[in-house]
């Protein structure tokens, strides 16, 4: 730790400028910084997201995630342990899907007995206090990794709606707590909340996916759930174009119409100007994803040791609720929450 002494000596002979206002002052020592911090990092702020797939006692590497792996349900249970340990909230649910169940319709997506629903089931048996968020879309059950239902090349909106409402209903039923609609059709929350509550599923929440870009950046998340192969063409007629941040605020501002009870920004660090815009336009909770390609990049400069691990993951956390986040998904969650609980 470095000080500023007052030197008698240097104080005649050193150059002084006349300045009243000196902002270092409140950053001379660590209780002073620690005083004037504006925004703090807690557990509280994260949601874990975790990857399923087949299997007992079995655990997958991602190779474009270094760190993260696609685990059994037994699996997902013990993580959902360690997430109720680290005082995590809530975690996330994503399905690697056998090849040989997915088809054109997605329909193993309204299996009730899907990846997904089993590992919430076998969550909520546990752990009940633990918050279990689904993500809702099509693209891990389909054959060509679209979110939706796809005809002569066209995305059907309306159609893939009334699916999504059935995939919602589903996991609530095993048990969810949040669904995230992630798929980026028109109308689907209002469908999506209007189906739940005459399922009498009044207390289910749902968090929208309500500005999400068509991002280079999901790279190593379609490598997670599989769908990095086999998707056809990209996403660009459902998720939004990267160079628009209005159409943004219109996005969120139809989904809380529609009855989300928190929306979401996604991708996180390149889009931290959304997230404030968001959060000041709404003021509602707001949430913000740091995906699987911000995950991969740090990770690839920690493990060449480009960046040192620990601070640039906290600062990179950090800068999300400067931004405006009241939470934020991470792959980083289990780490992140393990050095706050040590303390600074
Ligand atoms: C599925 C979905 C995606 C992500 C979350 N839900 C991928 C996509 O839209 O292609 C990305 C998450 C990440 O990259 O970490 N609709």
């Amino acid at each position: 730790e470095m000080r500023d002494t007052p030197r008698a000596d240097a104080a005649l002979t050193a150059p002084r400028l006349d300045l009243s206002i000196r902002p270092r002052r409140n950053r001379k020592a660590e209780w002073a910084r620690r005083m004037v911090r504006e925004n703090a990092l807690t557990a509280d702020d994260l949601i874990w997201p975790l990857f399923v797939s087949e299997g007992h006692n079995k655990r997958t590497a991602v190779a474009s995630m270094p760190g993260v792996e696609r685990l059994s349900v037994d699996q997902v249970v013990r993580e959902a342990e360690r997430a109720v340990k680290l005082d995590i909230p809530c975690i996330a649910l994503f399905p690697y899907t056998d090849p040989k169940l997915r088809d054109e319709a997605g329909s193993e997506a309204v299996n009730a007995d899907n990846l997904v629903c089993q590992s919430v089931r076998a969550i909520k048996k546990e752990f009940p206090d633990l918050g279990v968020l689904c993500d809702v879309a099509l693209d891990p059950y389909t054959s060509h990794g679209h979110d939706g239902l796809l005809e002569d090349g066209k995305i059907l909106n309306d159609e893939t709606v009334a699916v999504l409402v059935r995939q919602a209903l589903v996991q609530a039923e095993a048990g969810c707590d949040i669904i995230a609609p992630s798929d980026m059709m028109d109308g689907r929350i209002g469908a999506i909340r209007a189906g739940l509550d005459a399922a009498g599923f009044l207390d289910v929440q749902i968090m929208s996916y309500a500005a999400k870009y068509a991002s280079a950046f999901y790279g190593p998340f379609r490598d997670a759930v599989g769908s990095a192969k086999t998707l056809s063409g990209d996403k660009r007629t459902y998720q939004m174009d990267s160079a628009n941040s209005d159409e943004a605020l219109r996005e969120v501002e139809l989904d809380i119409a529609e009855g989300a009870d928190m929306v979401m920004v996604k991708p996180g660090m390149p889009y931290l100007d959304i997230l404030r815009r968001v959060k000041d336009t709404f003021g509602m909770p707001t949430f913000v994803y740091q995906v699987s390609g911000e995950y991969a990049m740090l990770m690839a400069a920690i493990n060449t040791g480009w960046l040192e691990g620990e601070r640039t993951i906290m600062e990179s956390l950090t800068a999300f609720k400067r931004a405006g986040a009241d939470g934020i998904l991470t792959y980083f969650a289990p780490q992140a929450a393990e050095r706050l609980k040590k303390g600074s």
